[in-house]
Order: structure tokens, then sequence, then C-alpha cells
């Protein structure tokens, strides 16, 4: 049986001390080794006790919107707590990946996990929508990483070499007609780098023993409420949302409350783009005798990149063609993401996270309550003694993964 040790967290002065001496990552969290105590963007700088580190209470006051991107700003740092290598393998396909170094650690409130792999590529772009100067299309996948737990104790699966969750981890859940149980029930964080870590989430599911042949998914469920994203792509692949020139997360996520639709006719716009534009700003509008326009038109509102185009002292262009048109058009060069970000609501909301990719891996930080109230979670009760665990990583892909082989466990440390 091989075991990920789970740390207490205890004595919090000091402990905080440590952590504020190491940066996590990219992004978020301490910032360069100076004195003052700080967790992730929390406000709570200097909580009176350990089991404040990363109290409940300071992550509800975060606010009901918190979409950090590709960062770990606002998660727990981990960084003091030590690393257990765990070893994965081909569960389905093999992308090559081998181990997950896992920290863990709970409070009084919460349970969190620090897991980092080694990915030669960021993989963020599930579904991206990509316009070919006639017809959209979407291609793409994400990095992916999912933790799972027997929420009753009882799960079976009598997949693959037969058995329990409890006796041969995800093995038992692996069948022809997708992963599934015989009976009981599991719960899934399934972190998605394009589409739930962006917004601050792992994807709460909970799977079950659902068969059906047609489709491999049939056993996985969202948990009660709202997830992270909706699907951007509608009719032949044509985004539904486009930037508004807000791009709060960048050019790789889009924020559905800051997308709008696209004004003009991108179709139209090329066509009239390369007769009466491409000359001076390029064929791909990345510059020329003119400046570059594609990350201007991004950043600016359709208004605003609209009346430049009118109204600027650019030598004459053809008249005749609607602004809006060539607007629509600089709009695509990018492509546009696959999905729309959201706030998670309801049950799916409960286990929060970060991710960032820096020097050729994923750091990925989950945190949860130790019991959310909710009938789809698992319960965590750290004087319960040791609970199976599961765990798989994606490379850019939804079905190929590489995970735990046979039992793994979590003990709590005392
Ligand atoms: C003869 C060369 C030429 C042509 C043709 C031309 N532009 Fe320009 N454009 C420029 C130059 C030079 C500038 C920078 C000076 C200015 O703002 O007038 C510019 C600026 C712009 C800007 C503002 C960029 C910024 O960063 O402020 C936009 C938007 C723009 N062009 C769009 C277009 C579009 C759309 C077309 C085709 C309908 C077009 N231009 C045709 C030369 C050209």
């Amino acid at each position: 049986m091989r075991k990920i040790n789970m740390v207490r967290f205890a004595g919090a002065v000091a402990a905080l001390a440590v952590l504020t001496a190491v940066v996590i990552g990219c992004g978020g969290g301490a910032s360069g080794g100076g004195v003052t105590p700080t967790v992730g963007a929390f406000t709570n700088a200097a909580p009176s006790n350990a089991r404040a580190i990363v109290a409940q209470k300071a992550l509800q006051a975060i606010g009901t919107r918190q979409m950090p991107g590709s960062t770990l700003a606002g998660a727990p740092n981990l960084s003091a707590v030590t690393p257990q290598a765990v070893t994965v393998g081909a569960a389905s396909g093999d992308n090559g990946i081998t181990q997950v170094n896992v920290r863990a650690a709970y409070d009084s409130n919460n349970l969190y996990f620090q897991c980092d792999w080694l990915d030669a590529t960021e993989s963020v772009k599930k579904n991206w929508l990509v316009f070919n100067g006639t017809t959209w299309s979407k291609s793409g996948d994400e990095d992916r990483l999912a933790l799972f737990f027997d929420i009753g104790g009882t799960a079976a699966g009598n997949g693959g070499d037969g058995g329990t969750f409890a006796q041969k981890g995800c093995q038992a859940m692996c069948h022809a007609d997708g992963m599934r149980t015989t009976s009981g029930t599991l719960d899934e964080w399934h972190t998605k780098m394009a589409r739930s870590t962006p917004a601050g989430y792992s994807d709460d599911k909970w799977i079950d023993n659902t068969v059906n042949p047609a489709d491999v998914e049939a056993g996985h469920h969202g948990d009660a409420g709202q997830n992270t994203y909706s699907g951007n792509n509608g009719a032949n692949n044509v985004p539904k949302l486009v930037w508004n020139g807000a791009m709060s997360l960048g050019a790789n996520f889009l924020v559905g409350e800051e997308g709008v639709a696209l004004a003009g006719d991108p179709v139209a716009g090329a066509t009239a783009y390369a007769a009466n534009c491409a000359a001076c700003h390029g064929a791909q509008a990345q510059g020329g005798a003119g400046p570059a326009l594609a990350s201007y038109l991004l950043s600016h509102s359709v208004s605003t990149a609209s009346t430049k185009i009118t109204t600027g002292t650019m030598a004459a262009y053809a008249k005749g063609v609607a602004p809006a048109n060539y607007v629509a058009y600089l709009q695509t060069l990018p492509g546009v993401p696959g999905s729309a970000l959201r706030e998670a609501q309801g049950s799916r909301a409960d286990v929060r996270a970060r991710a960032a990719y820096a020097n050729g891996g994923w750091t990925v930080i989950i945190w949860r309550a130790l019991n959310t109230g909710n009938v789809d979670d698992v319960v965590f009760n750290p004087a319960g003694g040791a609970i199976p665990i599961a765990l798989a990583v994606m490379d850019n892909n939804g079905a190929a993964h590489n995970g735990t082989q046979g039992p793994w466990t979590v003990e709590f440390a005392q």
C-alpha cells in the first residue's frame, strides 16, 4: 500500500515565516522572500493561529468572482510541505508522464493539495476556434489533472483486474464502456487548464455505475450547480462571443461577461482587408508600413477600433466597407477560445484551484472544505484514518491519461 502523508498545519507563525521565504512557480504567492507573512493573495496576512493559515473565512472574503487565469495568485502556499513522489503510468494510452510530486496538508477547515509534474508543452487551447478567411473550425485540447476519492467508502468497479477502488484504485473503474463503478460513487476533481483553473476551480464531478455504450462519459456527472465554462462555438463553429477589449485574462481565455458578439462580417472583412489594408499592415496584420493591428483590435473595444479606422490619419483606403467588417476579421486572427468562462455555483463550486505553467511543467494547487455538506462530495475526516485516492494526468488530451497504478491512500498526520 503506497501512501501520501497529509501534513497537519501547526505552529502558525513559524510555518508562515518559512512559507514566505519560498515563492511557488510563477504568478502570485509570496513576493520576493519578504518578512511579511502572506498566503497567496489572501488579505488575512497574519492569521493568529495555524489553522487560519488558509482559513475558510479568508477564502470566502475573496469575493464572488475570482478569475486568476494561468497563475497561482490567491492560492494557499504549500511550499513548506515536503513533496512526495507519486508514480503514474499508462492507463489509457501513454502520455509519457511518469511522476507527480504531491504536497498534501490540512487544517481544521480545509484540505490542500499541490501537484507538480513535467510536461514539455503548455496546452490551454481547448476547442480553439480558428478562422481561415472563409470558414471556422475548432481544434486543440488542454492539460488536466484528476483526483478521485471514494464518496461512500464502498465503491467497487470490477474493471481491469477486478476489485474495489480501495483495493485497485483506478484500475477497478476502467471499463471498455468508460470509467465507472459497478456500485458506489467516486468524487472526481477534474482540473482543466483551459476551462476550470483560469476561473479559479477544479471541476467538481462524481462517478457512478451508469452505462451507455454510446457514451463513455455516461458514468460521469457534474455536481449540482454550475461549472466554470460554457461552449463558445455556435453553428459551424462560429464563435458566440469574442473579446470586447477587456481581455483581463490575456489572449488565451475569454471571460463570458467580457465577451461580445462579432459585430461585423469577418468573411467580408477578410476580403476587404486583403484588398485595402494588407499592403501596409501585413497579410496577418503583423505590421509593415503601418503598425501591427491584431493586438490593437483585441485590446480595444469594437467601437474604439471602428472609430480609429474611420478617422485615423493613415492614407486613404477604399471606402464603402463597414469598419465593423474589418474589425470582425482582425479579431479572428489569433483565434478565439472555445469556452467562455464563468463563475461556478453550488456544489460544483466546492473545489478551488489554481494552475501555472513554468520551467517545463505544471504546478496545480487545489483546496476544498473537509466537509462541504453536499451529498455529491466525499467527506474528509482527519481523525478517521487513511482514505483511498487515485490520481491521473492528461497531456493535451481528454481521453489518454497516465495514472496511479494500484491502491494509494492519503494518511492524515496527527
Ligand atoms: C497606406 C498605408 C495604410 C493603409 C492602406 C492602411 N493603413 Fe492603417 N495605418 C497606417 C499607418 C501609417 C498608421 C499609423 C498612423 C495612423 O494612425 O494613421 C495606421 C494606423 C491604423 C490603425 C491604428 C493603430 C493604432 O495602433 O493606433 C488602425 C486600427 C488601422 N490603421 C487600420 C487600418 C485598416 C482596417 C485598413 C484597411 C481598411 C488600413 N488601416 C489601411 C497605414 C495604412
